[in-house]
């Protein structure tokens, strides 16, 4: 159910070119987080009719990080927040990875069929879309550790690598907070002025990286690209879908992809709110 909730500003600082990082303290928020969630925050200037839609890349304690990039008027107010301003935000929002049942079809699909052998999960985010990764990439490295302390544990989680394969236009971030919970990380730039000189994919080709599931947040030529990938080699694949928003907790409809799903009959296709029955999707299920 959602909830319009009052947060602290902890800190809003300039992380690269335009994307800034607001923490907030914001207790309640941090129980209902999941990687992958968002939440909206709501505008001092009522002429902004509209919340803004930010995903949440990470918690720690009773705060969590919001990382948004500057591109109209709602973003460069959130901006100039400072530490101790009150800000309003709903949560929870949307729905979030879920990694046990990535890590369930890629046991059944792929490689890890006998729990002994090593997997790999890539986490591939393009620009903006790099946030949500760093809170996954913490709850990935965290269940790796309790199944290391769990005999019992299912073994795929202790021989678990992550790689993540980043994509910016220009200018990196996150790496270095990444590279704490990934095995290795990758980052390729459109203008080649830092890593790889191209895409992700191509990066993704050039480093033969054979993961046997991957966890992906980006612009959609990216997410689509990625979804066939994956499709051409049956690996499973979560993509967090980017949609202009209204409410964000369907009521305007005004976020709707459509998708596709396997039944008795066919192939039963519908249209589904990003921001409700998503942002989370597998990449067969949506229709681009
Ligand atoms: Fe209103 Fe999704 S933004 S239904």
């Amino acid at each position: 159910m959602k909830k319009i909730l009052n947060g602290r500003v902890v800190e809003n600082i300039e992380i690269a070119d335009k994307v800034y990082r607001l923490v907030v303290n914001a207790p309640e928020a941090v129980r209902d987080y999941v990687p992958g969630r968002f939440v909206n925050v709501y505008l001092k200037d009522k002429s902004l009719l509209l919340p803004r839609p930010v995903s949440i890349s990470e918690t720690n304690g009773e705060n969590m990080a919001l990382i948004y990039g500057v591109v109209g008027k709602g973003t460069s107010e959130i901006a100039q927040y400072d530490m101790g301003d009150r800000i309003r935000i709903s949560t929870p929002l949307g729905n979030g990875y879920q990694i046990g049942s990535l890590l369930q079809k890629m046991k059944r699909d792929h490689a890890m069929q006998d729990g002994a052998k090593a997997g790999v999960i890539g986490l591939v985010g393009g620009g903006i879309g790099v946030p949500p990764l760093l809170g996954l990439a913490k709850a990935i490295r965290k269940m790796q550790r309790e199944a290391a302390d769990d005999d019992k544990s299912n073994l795929e989680f202790r021989n678990l690598k992550t790689v993540a394969v980043l994509g910016f236009q220009r200018e990196p971030f996150l790496e270095e907070e990444l590279k704490e919970y990934c095995d290795e990380v990758l980052i390729a730039t459109d203008e080649g002025n830092f890593g790889f000189h191209g895409n992700v994919l191509d990066l993704i080709g050039q480093n033969q990286i054979h993961a046997d599931g991957y966890f992906a947040c980006g612009p959609k030529p990216m997410l689509k690209a990625l979804s066939t990938y994956c499709r051409e080699r049956q690996i499973p694949v979560q993509i967090s879908m980017e949609e202009r928003m209204g409410c964000g907790y369907g009521a305007c409809v005004g976020c709707v992809c459509k998708t596709q799903e396997k039944t008795d009959e066919g192939i039963a296709v519908a249209a589904k709110k990003v921001c409700k029955d998503g942002p989370v999707f597998y990449g067969d299920e949506v229709i681009w």
